[in-house]
């Protein structure tokens, strides 16, 4: 039994923040920001819609894409780090919403590697036969915890939802490998405050995403026993074109091979890589039997990347 990707989905607010608008919100300028980080515009949710209201958009999409009905579901996890309220939780809230039996769900806490952390615990319920369609929802409200007078962090944030539906896929298809990892001394890098608000020392988070997510990237690879050149497809987490662009360079495949979604979006944070995704699925960017890794870092600090072939 192969687990893999039955469909994808996303959904992002209707609200575009250009770099524009941030100019005149803080000392910053559009071309700082495009050429630091690679971001033109990022979405903002409005007041009074939360976490789960995007987490169930994208997640309606995912079951359309997987062809299913949410009482196909076996079991719900959202990956996120701005929930509606501490509990209940998030995918609680979507069991309900959605009209799933009543299934296990959980949240999973590993910021912007969450997704990644979402996928590969899904794998282990799918290939040890105890569930059959897992729905794995990365989603962000950041808006709510960013510092909108903070130059450093505010214009590097968005929010938005992605979600796949993770499910039982023929021999020669799906997940091949996986890594996640963490390293808490790196904790004081990137952390909700006090007051809510999110800090974050941007140059010690560079230097470590600028070497995990390249050797993420290549393990997955060299597990499965190819060379960094066989992969079709990259999506990194969109964080910052530079740190994506050394994933891109360690595997040596061209700019047309890795999603650059960051431009549209900013970092969505847990959020980043289904919505990544499902963009270029949708596309036709990904095609069936590619070689697509996904691999993400974040906050904790922590990381995962998986190897797949894609289609069912
Ligand atoms: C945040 C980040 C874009 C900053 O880019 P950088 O090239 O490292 O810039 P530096 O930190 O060296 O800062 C350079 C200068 O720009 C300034 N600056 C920071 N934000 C700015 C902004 N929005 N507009 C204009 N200037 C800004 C800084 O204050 C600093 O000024 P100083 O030298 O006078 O102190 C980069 O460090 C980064 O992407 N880090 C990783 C962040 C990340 O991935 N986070 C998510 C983890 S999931």
């Amino acid at each position: 039994m192969k687990a893999g990707f039955l469909g994808v989905g996303h959904y992002a607010p209707e609200k575009v923040l250009t770099n524009k608008d941030l100019e005149k919100m803080v000392d910053t300028s559009d071309e700082w920001i495009r050429t630091r980080t690679g971001i033109e515009e990022r979405r903002i949710a409005a007041d009074d819609m939360d976490t789960s209201d995007l987490a169930f958009r994208a997640a309606q999409e995912a079951l359309k894409d997987a062809d299913l009905e949410a009482e196909d579901l076996d079991m719900i996890l959202v990956a996120t780090v701005t929930p509606d309220t501490p509990f209940p939780s998030v995918s609680a809230m979507l069991q309900h919403r959605l009209g799933a039996n009543k299934v296990a769900a959980m949240d999973l806490s590993a910021a912007c590697a969450g997704f990644m952390y979402g996928v590969i615990t899904a794998k282990q319920f799918i290939e040890t036969n105890a569930y059959k369609n897992v729905l794995v929802v990365g989603v962000e409200k950041l808006s709510k915890i960013t510092d909108w007078s903070d130059r450093n962090t505010c214009v590097l944030f968005g929010d938005g939802a992605g979600a796949a539906v993770i499910g039982p896929v023929s021999e020669d298809k799906g997940i091949l490998s996986f890594e996640l990892g963490s390293d808490g001394t790196g904790g004081p890098h990137l952390y909700q405050t006090r007051e809510d608000l999110l800090f974050m020392n941007g140059r010690e988070v560079f230097k470590f995403a600028v070497r995990q997510m390249p050797e993420s990237s290549v393990n997955v690879v060299k597990k499965i026993g190819l060379s960094e050149q066989d992969v079709d497809y990259l999506v990194p987490h969109q964080a910052n074109i530079r740190i994506m662009e050394a994933a891109r360079e360690r595997l040596g495949i061209p700019e047309e091979k890795m999603s650059t979604q960051i431009k549209r979006y900013g970092n969505t944070s847990s959020a980043s890589i289904p919505i990544a995704l499902s963009e270029d699925v949708k596309a036709g960017k990904i095609k069936d039997n590619d070689l697509v890794v996904l691999v993400g870092f974040g906050g904790g600090l922590t990381w995962g990347a998986v190897a797949l072939r894609w289609g069912k």
